[in-house]
């Protein structure tokens, strides 16, 4: 039996911002429970909803290093114990996430809570894989702070960047504070660049706890083949490339899958009518018609529908989307958008609607059951992201008979296969130039094809229907990962 502990900022169901909550909520699922113990550990944020919080029982409490509460609770769910790390003052805000500020202190206090709270719980991970920045001082603080205790010779860890952007940077002084880790984790090529410019004071050079977490774990994953590439490059690795070239034979792609119980068009009871590959050529358009009534649309199973599904964020390719909106609504085409983010985009939306509202619907909030319907009801999904370590909205869209229309980017380029007209192959349609020119011609190739080919639109749909993006195959990749540590 190997027992691993994965710790996340996020997890499904319980607190979910993005695609890292439905990867650490449904990987563990994954996995053979009678070889493997897999359990999960995140923060008991105040946000989590009273449902979950009120089954969570009580396992230990103590005061870290003499001065700060730990407490932490527990609960089982289909099969998989999860921890929550308790601390009113830090956790107990209405969202997960407050500015990068306060968040350093934040995480930093999670990612030594965890460690030392792992030998009054009675488990003993033989691997503990850390999820993106807010989890990555636990490999520093294993190899540094906690090295002497013989409760953690022996334990591995991997490290997982779901996206490199967002790193926890900040300068020395004020992580060393936060973190209180020893003076070697900043020297130059740990936590802090090796390229650092030497005539400015030390406390002030740049600081990435992520860089930390490639530094001192023993696997480095990602979400995806391409992006494992792309960040080992200047102008992906955001300032991290160096290291993930260095590391590069300790650096594994594995592409992200779905939770195929989650999202199955023909169980989902979250849309209007449920529907398989056999019968979405009738029923999905059902699906289509009652997602334009709900959101005040003209009804018509003839349009062709476009819909965004995501954060509102640079990341997502929408200022090119922005360039195209008056080309876009001068077609017989409508948009459904769902998304929360930055502001400007949330009003580019908002205007979007008000300046076309008979083809132009922006639902600017966050709601699980408005985005399954979404991905059952429209024709094709827009992820025309800069970058993307590996989405989980194209996936969950071929899944649902939704033709993505993406970027050939990181995990789009890996999981969306490129239409041929002349070969009937193909699953979506695929721009490589990050242009609005290259965006609207893949959206008016997909149009072409829908108003004047519905036999073949339709077999797109079936050829990407049949694809099979759960974790049946990356699981067992981590599984090989683990073996081999
Ligand atoms: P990222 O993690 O970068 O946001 P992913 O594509 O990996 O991107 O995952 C996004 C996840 O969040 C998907 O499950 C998607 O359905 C969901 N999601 C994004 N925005 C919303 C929203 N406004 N309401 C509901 N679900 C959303
Ligand atoms: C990140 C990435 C996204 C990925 C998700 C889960 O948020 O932006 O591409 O699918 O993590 O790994």
């Amino acid at each position: 039996m190997k027992n691993i502990l994965f710790v996340t900022s996020e997890c499904v169901p319980f607190v979910k911002t993005g695609g890292l909550a439905d990867v650490c909520g449904s990987l563990p699922k994954a996995f053979d429970k009678s070889e493997y113990d897999i359990r999960v550990i995140l923060p008991n944020y105040h946000a989590i909803k009273e449902e979950w919080r009120n089954q969570m029982e009580t396992v230990y409490y103590f005061q870290m290093d003499n001065r700060i509460y730990v407490g932490i609770k527990t609960l089982v769910l289909d099969g998989i114990r999860y921890y929550f790390v308790d601390n009113e003052q830090y956790f107990g805000g209405l969202v997960p996430y407050y500015d990068m500020f306060q968040d350093l202190e934040r995480f930093a206090y999670f990612s030594k809570a965890v460690l030392s709270a792992l030998p009054l719980i009675g488990f003993r991970p033989d691997i503990i894989h850390c999820h993106d920045w807010q989890s990555s001082l636990v490999p520093v603080y294993l190899n540094t702070v906690f090295q002497g205790d013989p409760f953690f010779r022996g334990i591995r860890t991997v490290f997982t960047i779901h996206n490199i952007r967002f790193q926890g940077t900040w300068d020395v002084g004020h992580i060393q504070w936060v973190s209180g880790l020893p003076w070697e984790c900043f020297e130059p090529g740990r936590l802090v660049s090796p390229y650092q410019d030497t005539s400015i004071p030390k406390n002030s050079w740049n600081c990435s706890m992520m860089r930390g977490g490639l530094v001192y774990s023993d696997y480095i994953t990602t979400v995806s083949n391409s992006y494992a590439g792309e960040i080992q490059t200047a102008n992906f690795g955001d300032g991290l490339d160096d290291i993930l070239r260095w590391r590069r034979e300790r650096l594994w792609g594995i592409l992200n899958g779905l939770d195929y119980d989650e999202w199955n068009p023909a169980k989902d009871k979250k849309i209007y009518k449920t529907y398989s590959v056999k019968s979405f050529r009738e029923r999905k358009k059902v699906n289509k018609t009652e997602l334009q009534k709900e959101l005040k649309l003209k009804e018509n199973p003839d349009v062709l529908t476009l819909g965004i599904v995501s954060r509102l964020t640079d990341q997502k390719g929408l200022d090119i989307v922005n360039i195209i909106m008056d080309e876009l609504c001068s077609r017989e085409i409508n948009l459904i958008v769902l998304g929360t983010g930055a502001e400007y985009y949330e009003n580019m939306f908002r205007y979007y609607q008000s300046k076309y509202p008979d083809k132009v619907s922006a639902r600017i909030m966050y709601s699980d059951d408005l985005a399954h319907k979404i991905y059952a009801g429209v024709d094709a999904l827009l992820v025309p992201s800069a970058f993307e370590p590996c989405g989980l909205t194209q996936l969950i869209s071929l899944r649902y008979g939704t033709v993505p229309i993406v970027h050939a980017v990181g995990g789009l380029r890996d999981t969306v296969e490129p239409y041929n007209e002349f070969e009937e192959t193909g699953t979506g349609f695929v721009f490589n130039e990050y242009t609005a020119w290259a965006l609207m011609d893949r959206i008016n190739h997909a149009s072409w094809l829908y108003y004047n080919h519905k036999d073949r639109w339709d077999n797109l749909v079936e050829r990407g229907m049949k694809k099979d993006f759960s974790w049946k195959e990356s699981s067992k990749i981590y599984q090989d990962l683990y073996s081999r540590m």
